[in-house]
């Protein structure tokens, strides 16, 4: 049967709205500094290696915290390298955010961008066109790949645009956060046809590839209280996000609301103490190498 929801990602402003409260209520995403703190000076040691400048493509970056965040910690360690960026991101209100961002502050002066308001599938076919053969240090897919219509030749492509010592850079939530777990549990409502759900996918076919790569876990909480309080716009936006699904609250039928709230609830998947619900909602980073 057909789903009868709307994906969110069709409705680019209460996606963008609805990621915002998600990033909000997310330790992972605040988390998200112990990465920048703990693993990405290694990464820039190892990309960086006597370099003056890197060149980086940041895919699907939305509103750009992340890759500023790791433009940062470059920059403080490396105050002499300079930065070449090509950002992706297909949604113009979103690329707006980054830009205007950019165009405010001048401390950024280490860095080029270079605009590109279209998919990564696009970006690949231009690229491809144009027939550029420029080498990249640094890409990063961060919450990007659910939306990929094809893994196996994005993943390919992309990495075969690494320089030695580049490094692609992949996060999706990990096949044991709540998230997957329910959405898998509601598949045929939620995302019929939808097979990028978690790393799981990635992990599967790189093995079946024998490419190798490293894999962390990002641990991360997210804080789904005011999902459980009816008619609370900030967990209205946290379940349209989590589902995936446009409004899910006033379109999906009861039966599947009543399901998704309680699977949400289950003791596996979250922890309630003094009034708060955290739900378990782990992301995993694998980063892979150039092909050799
Ligand atoms: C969950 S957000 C992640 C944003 C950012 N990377 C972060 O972690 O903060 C997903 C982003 O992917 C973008 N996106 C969706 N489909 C895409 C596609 N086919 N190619 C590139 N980006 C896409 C969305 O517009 C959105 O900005």
């Amino acid at each position: 049967m057909a789903s009868p929801l709307k994906r969110l990602i069709t409705e680019s402003d209460r996606y963008t709205e609805s990621f915002k409260r998600y990033k909000e209520c997310s330790v992972g995403y605040q988390g998200m500094q112990k990465f920048m703190e703990n693993l990405v000076p290694d990464l820039f040691a190892s990309i960086v290696n006597g370099k003056s400048q890197l060149n980086v493509i940041g895919v699907g970056s939305g509103t750009g915290d992340i890759d500023l965040q790791m433009f940062s910690v470059l920059h403080q360690k490396y105050p002499h390298v300079t930065v070449d960026s090509e950002v992706v991101e297909p949604d113009s209100q979103t690329l707006r955010i980054y830009r205007d961002l950019v165009s405010e502050t001048p401390s950024l002066d280490y860095i080029q961008f270079h605009w590109n308001e279209m998919t990564l599938e696009e970006f690949q076919k231009q690229w491809k066109e144009k027939k550029i053969n420029k080498k990249v240090d640094l890409i990063h897919m961060f919450q990007v790949l659910y939306f990929a219509v094809d893994l196996e030749s994005t993943i390919s492509f992309y990495q075969s645009l690494l320089n030695k010592n580049g490094k692609l850079l992949i996060t999706l939530l990990s096949c044991d956060s709540g998230s997957v777990r329910m959405r898998e549990a509601y598949k045929n409502q939620l995302c019929p046809g939808e097979t990028n759900l978690s790393t799981g996918n990635i992990k599967n076919l790189l093995d079946s590839k024998g490419v190798s790569y490293q894999s962390y876990i990002l641990p991360s909480d997210l804080d789904i209280t005011d999902i459980f309080t009816e008619g609370d716009e900030n967990g209205e936006m946290l379940l349209d996000f989590l589902t995936n699904s446009y409004h899910f609250g006033k379109t999906a039928s009861p039966d599947l609301k009543a399901g998704v709230m309680e699977f949400l609830r289950r003791p596996d998947c979250s922890v309630e103490s003094d009034g708060k619900v955290n739900f378990k909602n782990n992301f995993e980073l694998l980063v892979l190498d150039q092909l050799i």
